[in-house]
C-alpha cells in the first residue's frame, strides 16, 4: 500500500471539543484514515493558554497542511473577542459552508427521506463583522455586505457541486421582498448563475416561506443556496430534520485548495466534561475531510461504523433518546467497522 499520510491540522475545541475531537481521532485510526494530526489551539483553551484566541501558530499550521479539523469554538456573546470561527474562515477565503442534512438510517426523527445539501455563504452578508454603536449605546448597527463577485462564487459552487453529485434543483433563499439590494443582488445573480446551468432545476424562495417550507416538507429540497445569516439558522433546521445537532456535519471550502471540517454544533457546555456528548457530528465530518484527501476506502469504513452504530438502539446516544455514552458509542462505531 503506498503511504499517502496526510498532515492535518487538528483543533480540538472548547466545552465538548476535546471529549468528541478524542472520539473521532480513534475512529478515524481504526477505519485506516492515513492522516497524522498536527494538534494546534484556538478559542477559549487558546485565550487561556496563549492569550489569544486565534494564536500564530494555529494559522501558520492550517497555511501549511491547507486542511483541518475543527472542534466547537466558544464565543463570549454580545461582547469579548470575535467569534474565531468567523475569523478563520474570512482569513482562509473559505468561502463556501456546505451543510448536507440526509435522513440516518435508525435516528429517530419525523422524517425518513431527507436529502438536501445547504450551501451557505460564509464571508459576507451580516457576517461581515462591520457593526457599531450609535451614541452611548443608543442604537447599533450592523451591515450587510453582499458583492457581485461574492454571490456569483457562492452560487456557482453551489451548481457545481449540484452537477458534480448528480443532484437535480438548487433553491436559492433570499429576502429580496424586503432586503431589495442585499437581498436583490443576491438574487440577480443566482438568476444570471442558473441560465448557465439549463440541466439544473432552479427556483428562488423567501426565508421565511422556506423555514415553513423545511418543516412541512422537507423532501422537496435539494440543494439550498443562500446568504450567511439565514444559512446558519436554516442549516440548525436542517440539522434539527434528521436528528439534531449531534449528527450534522460540515465542510468549509475556499479559495487555493483549502479546507476545514467540523461539527454544524456549538461547545454544549450545558453537557461538557460528561462524556454523554455525541461524536457523531464530527466523525462525519471527519468523512467528509477523508474523502476531501482521496481516502475513499477509510472514509467509506468510517461511515460504516457510524451508520450501524446509529442503527443500534442498544448504542442509541442521550440526545438521540438513548442512554449510550461517548466512550460506548465509539467502541461501537470502530468494533461494526470490522464487521
Ligand atoms: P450548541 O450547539 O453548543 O448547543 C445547543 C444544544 O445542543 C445544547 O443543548 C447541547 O447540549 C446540544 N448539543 C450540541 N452538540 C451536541 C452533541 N455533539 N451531543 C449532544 N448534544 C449536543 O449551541 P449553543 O449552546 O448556542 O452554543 C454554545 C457555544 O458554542 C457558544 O459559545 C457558541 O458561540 C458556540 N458555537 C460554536 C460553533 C462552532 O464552533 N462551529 C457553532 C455554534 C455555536
Amino acid at each position: 500500500m503506498i503511504d499517502q499520510t496526510k498532515q492535518v491540522t487538528l483543533i480540538e475545541g472548547d466545552g465538548i471539543g476535546p471529549e468528541i475531537a478524542a472520539a473521532t481521532v480513534a475512529a478515524v485510526a481504526a477505519a485506516g484514515g492515513q492522516v497524522e494530526w498536527e494538534r494546534v489551539p484556538a478559542g477559549l483553551a487558546a485565550v487561556e493558554a496563549r492569550g489569544t484566541p486565534l494564536p500564530e501558530e494555529t494559522l501558520t499550521s492550517i497555511e501549511k497542511n491547507r486542511v483541518a479539523l475543527k472542534g466547537p469554538l466558544g464565543t463570549p456573546v454580545g461582547e469579548g473577542f470575535r467569534s474565531v470561527n468567523v475569523g478563520l474562515r474570512q482569513h482562509f477565503d473559505l468561502y463556501a459552508n456546505v451543510r448536507p442534512a440526509k435522513t440516518l438510517p435508525g435516528v429517530p426523527s419525523r422524517f425518513t427521506d431527507v436529502d438536501m445539501v445547504i450551501v451557505r455563504e460564509n464571508t459576507e452578508g451580516l457576517y461581515s463583522g462591520v457593526e457599531h454603536f450609535i451614541g452611548k449605546r443608543n442604537a447599533a448597527e450592523s451591515i450587510a455586505i453582499i458583492t457581485r463577485e461574492g454571490s456569483e462564487r457562492i452560487i456557482r459552487y453551489a451548481f457545481e457541486y449540484a452537477s458534480r453529485h448528480a443532484r437535480h434543483k438548487v433553491t436559492l433563499v433570499h429576502k429580496a421582498n424586503i432586503l431589495k439590494m442585499v437581498g436583490g443582488l443576491f438574487l440577480e445573480v443566482g438568476r444570471e448563475v442558473a441560465a448557465e446551468y439549463p440541466g439544473i432545476e432552479f427556483n428562488d424562495m423567501i426565508v421565511d416561506a422556506t423555514a415553513m417550507r423545511m418543516v412541512i416538507d422537507p423532501q422537496t429540497f435539494d440543494v439550498i443556496v443562500t446568504t450567511n445569516l439565514f444559512g446558519d439558522i436554516l442549516s440548525d433546521l436542517a440539522a434539527g430534520l434528521i436528528g439534531g445537532l449531534g449528527v450534522a456535519c460540515s465542510a468549509n471550502l475556499g479559495t487555493g485548495g483549502c479546507a476545514i471540517f467540523e461539527a454544524v454544533h456549538g461547545t454544549a457546555p450545558d453537557i461538557a466534561g460528561q462524556g454523554i456528548a455525541n461524536p457523531t457530528a464530527l466523525m462525519l465530518s471527519a468523512v467528509l475531510l477523508l474523502e476531501y484527501l482521496d481516502q475513499d476506502a477509510a472514509a467509506n469504513r468510517l461511515r460504516r461504523g457510524i451508520m450501524a452504530a446509529l442503527a443500534d438502539p442498544e448504542q442509541r446516544m442521550r440526545d438521540l433518546g438513548g442512554t449510550a455514552d461517548t466512550a460506548t458509542f465509539t467502541r461501537a462505531v470502530i468494533r461494526q467497522m470490522a464487521d
